[in-house]
């Protein structure tokens, strides 16, 4: 797993006076699902197309799949699924995986069973012989979806695979998200939707014009704990003791403290330590921060996702 998938440094694009991706250096790791995001016009969208080669960098450097940009061998080894397609409307949506199968050299019996088993993974067996002018936006992403995996890529591009799908086809993307990371399928997910990645990414970036600003781990070990605690006196000695136990020890109302420590086994001795000062103990429980507060806290209040 420590194999990686991505790998860029300072990638840059500039369309004439905008500059719409000013520095990208990121990895990823082979197998790992992978959220990308920040607000609309952040530069996730062209950074995905240079990745795919489908937009020249103006500048910088990246592999994809351990080869350089727009290597046609690895292109047959990686789905997209666009922002904004635009798939021909007088095809079914068999008829547009045959299309997209076949474009990557698929055929024959094996590119029929593909095309079967993904429209019962996307739940559109009923409608797949219906042209695409008749489908909702949420079929419409969801034949996307599905032309995305035709390939069984081992990398694959979501780009706002959620945006115009109801809540059941938002769950539908979520969990075929977890197999494909269950599986060892790399995902790189555009969002300015925060919880789906949160219910599915491994990591995220968070990209505010055109650079990562922040990354952070979601699954497995946090990187600490931020606590909360309602105590009666908080005065100066209180707030400067806490400091022995962990960092940004806050005041953030008439008694109540926030800090961060560096895990639930700490809690104990604080607890002791207060009650030992004789402070008045009402509440001293840990909290996660929501990858909306995450993003809120690195973005800053005025970009609020959407
Ligand atoms: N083909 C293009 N020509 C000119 N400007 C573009 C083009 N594509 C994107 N941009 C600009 O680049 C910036 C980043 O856009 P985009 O990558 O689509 O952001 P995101 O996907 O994060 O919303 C925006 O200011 C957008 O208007
Ligand atoms: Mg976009």
């Amino acid at each position: 797993m420590s194999e990686t998938a991505i790998a860029t440094r300072g990638l840059q694009k500039r369309f004439g006076p905008t500059l719409a991706v000013a520095d990208l250096s990121l990895s990823v790791r082979a197998g790992e699902a992978f959220g990308f995001l920040g607000p609309n016009g952040a530069g996730k969208t062209t950074s995905i197309k240079m990745l795919l080669a489908l937009v020249e960098p103006s500048g910088g450097t990246g592999t994809v799949l351990g080869a350089p940009l727009g290597d046609r061998a690895v292109r047959a080894r990686i789905g997209f699924l666009p922002e904004h397609f635009r798939f021909h409307e007088y095809l079914t949506a068999r008829e547009l995986l045959r299309f997209h199968g076949r474009l990557y050299g698929l055929r024959g019996l094996p590119l029929d069973a593909r095309i079967e088993d993904l429209l019962v993974r996307v739940d559109m067996l009923d409608a797949a012989d219906r042209p695409l002018r008749g489908y909702s936006k949420g079929m419409l992403q969801r034949t996307g979806l599905a032309q995305a995996l035709i390939n069984d890529p081992a990398l694959v591009f979501l780009d706002e695979p959620t945006s115009g799908l109801d809540p059941l086809g938002r769950l539908l993307v979520r969990d075929i998200v977890s197999e494909l990371r269950a599986r060892g399928t790399t995902v790189f997910v555009n969002s300015h939707l925060l919880g789906e990645v949160e219910a599915t990414c491994d990591r995220v970036a968070f990209v505010k014009q055109g650079r990562v600003i922040h990354e952070l781990a979601l699954a497995g070990a946090p990187a600490g704990l931020e606590l909360e605690m309602r105590v009666r006196p908080v005065d100066v000695e209180v707030v400067e003791g806490l400091g022995r136990f962990g960092t940004s020890v806050t005041v953030v109302g008439d008694n109540c403290v926030r800090m961060r420590v560096s895990g639930e086994h700490v809690i104990p001795d604080i607890a002791r330590w207060l009650v030992e000062r004789g402070v008045s103990v009402f509440a001293l429980q840990g909290r996660r921060k929501s990858l909306e507060e995450w993003f809120v806290e690195v973005m800053g209040t005025d970009q609020r996702p959407g």
